[in-house]
């Protein structure tokens, strides 16, 4: 989800005056700043310049130096017992900037091995980039052997990647003690500095990380900022709003060079899915709230951002990583006995959004689907699985599951929460139509599949809504306090650094009253912290699955401090949350 405040500049291509950004979400008073555990001197800051623009200008002056041929770091991704994707970027020549269609064809050999000098070579080959795929490389390294951690590194034209790290996923009947995630979402560039993703790649502790989506964002400079005056940390490039395939391909190439970026995909693989801003704000399968006529037809765009996506991310469309070989995101990743992650696509077939929340009874009509129908049956497959079913059913779910109603709360505080969450018209009833709430006979089909199945251990892992939750997940929540009834639970990481609700109101003294008042009005939700932003750890284990939330400081300030905020657990079986007291050690 999202929006945007009024543009200070004005959009060059469509984006409607009065859309305003999304996401955000509650923050509790409490729970974020008294902390334990700072991220201390380990951590590295980001190597900001005077531009404060890290990564992009010093890019720019070493290249005067020297020109330098993988500028846009290294990732893994979709990690299979035997084989993980692995991704770079070339620039042959300094004319060939991403999107810019120059440069001829390159050969680029890689290396995957077992230790970081690359002595002992377990898999390598050569691969064939050019300017028809914007000099990215994308394969699966094959060859790999369960539950081991590799080096990877590609070299070309005389010189070296950065030596990136992947750990395969274990064998499919493996017993293990427990699995661990970072979860992101919602990384907004002008809005500040990742430092969420410096924290997580300052740890070791993970086997990879989960991505729900809004990688990057489509606005033009100034369209979506830090704060109610959309300040801008550091600009985007191209500084227009990304519309053709040469502005998806650098606005990619923008993100890829930020050194935290950087680290964080060097350092594990990820699993990512997309949500709307990767092609465009509340993205539905025929059209967009930020897109109009003067920006084409929208499935031509969204063809252009799907192919920019494909070359720039370590995932496996339709099941492979060669570029180009289907449009399918939605697909599952298993970890043993223990865990299956099944990663969903909420925009590509979905059904406009409601246009009158609250009172609009199409948010209830069967006909409407926000998952459409293939991937919803693929999704009750993903929950019923056969013999030798995994124990947990994670779910990478790009927008909230859980119902939110906001109750009472007055007008003048709606206001600014439809900003943040959702795509509510003003004076708009109160909720989200843009997250699951707007598509309620999806929800009750997924939830009442694990009820009529008996289906334990289902775990919702979301983004989008640049706050943290924890909800249990009744199919009715006016009885849920009397029966307890809760068919999985719902952990919902924080956003990067898009903004949130006090940054939208400017009021943080407000934030404890929303907060408050949907806490009153929504039983099965435990948890919400509307003010912060940050990332989250998931640990998994045959007992219980546990989600961190650490915060972050100061969004502009690139070394700012990090901390451990709060802590929620399930017991495996119960679909019920209880608060822990301390984060797992790392
Ligand atoms: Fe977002």
């Amino acid at each position: 989800m999202t929006s945007t405040t009024p543009p200070t500049t004005p959009p060059t291509s469509s984006s409607s005056p009065s859309s305003l950004p999304r996401r955000t979400v509650l923050a509790t008073g409490a729970a974020g700043a008294a902390a334990a555990g700072v991220l201390g001197s380990g951590v590295r800051p980001a190597q900001a310049d005077p531009t404060g623009q890290p990564g992009q200008a010093g890019a720019a002056e070493r290249a005067k130096a020297k020109h330098e041929v993988f500028q846009h770091g290294v990732a893994s991704g979709d990690p299979l017992p035997r084989r993980v994707v692995i991704w770079t970027r070339v620039t042959p020549t300094p004319a060939a900037t991403a999107g810019s269609g120059k440069g001829g064809p390159v050969t680029v050999t890689w290396q995957v091995a077992k230790d970081k000098r690359f002595r002992k070579v377990v898999s390598k080959g050569r691969f064939l980039t050019s300017a028809g795929r914007d000099h990215t490389v994308k394969l699966d390294a094959k060859g790999l052997k369960p539950d081991t951690e590799y080096f990877y590194r590609f070299r070309a034209l005389g010189q070296k990647s950065p030596v990136g790290r992947l750990r395969t996923a274990p064998r499919k009947r493996a017993a293990l003690d427990n699995l661990r995630f970072g979860v992101v979402s919602c990384a907004n560039l002008e809005a500040g500095f990742f430092s969420s993703y410096r924290g997580l790649a300052a740890r070791d502790d993970l086997h990879a990380v989960l991505h729900l989506g809004d990688y990057l964002y489509e606005y033009p400079t100034g369209g979506y900022g830090m704060g109610q005056g959309n300040v801008v940390v550091r600009p985007h490039d191209p500084p227009h709003e990304m519309v053709s395939l040469e502005d998806y391909r650098r606005r990619h190439a923008n993100y890829k060079a930020d050194p935290d970026l950087q680290a964080l995909h060097a350092r594990y693989s990820w699993i990512l899915t997309w949500d709307d801003h990767e092609v465009t704000n509340d993205q539905w399968k025929s059209g967009a709230e930020n897109h109009d006529e003067s920006e084409g037809d929208y499935k031509v765009r969204r063809a252009r951002a799907h192919r920019a996506y494909d070359e720039w991310m370590p995932v496996r469309m339709d099941g492979t990583a060669a570029l180009g070989d289907g449009t399918r995101l939605y697909r599952r990743l298993r970890f043993g006995q223990l865990a299956e992650v099944s990663m969903l696509d909420l925009r590509t077939y979905r059904d406009e959004q409601a246009a009158l929340p609250g009172v609009d009874p199409t948010v209830s009509d069967p006909s409407r689907s926000i998952t459409g129908k293939k991937q919803m049956a693929w999704l009750k497959e993903s929950l019923t699985r056969g013999d030798h079913a995994p124990q947990w059913k994670v779910i990478g779910n790009p927008v909230m599951i859980a119902p939110v109603t906001f109750g009472d709360l007055p007008n003048d505080l709606i206001d600014p929460i439809n900003d943040v969450t959702g795509i509510l018209p003003g004076d708009g009833a109160p909720y989200n139509v843009d997250q699951w709430d707007g598509y309620t006979a999806d929800r009750r089909e997924v939830l009442g599949h694990i009820r009529d199945h008996q289906v334990k251990d289902v775990l919702f892992i979301t983004g989008d809504i640049h706050s943290g939750w924890a909800c249990e997940l009744p199919l009715d929540t006016s009885t849920q306090p009397l029966y307890g009834d809760s068919y999985g639970v719902e952990f919902v990481c924080s956003s990067v650094t898009s903004n949130n609700l006090k940054d939208i109101t400017g009021v943080p003294q407000l934030t404890p009253i929303v907060e408050t008042a949907i806490l009153a009005n929504n039983r099965h939700i435990k948890y919400l912290d509307f003010d912060n932003h940050g990332y989250s750890v998931l640990d998994i284990t045959p007992a219980r699955a546990q989600m961190d939330w650490y915060v972050i400081g100061a969004r502009d300030d690139a070394a700012t401090p990090i901390e451990w905020s709060t802590s929620y657990a399930t017991q495996a079986g119960t679909g019920r949350i209880t608060p822990v007291d301390a984060p797992l050690e790392a």
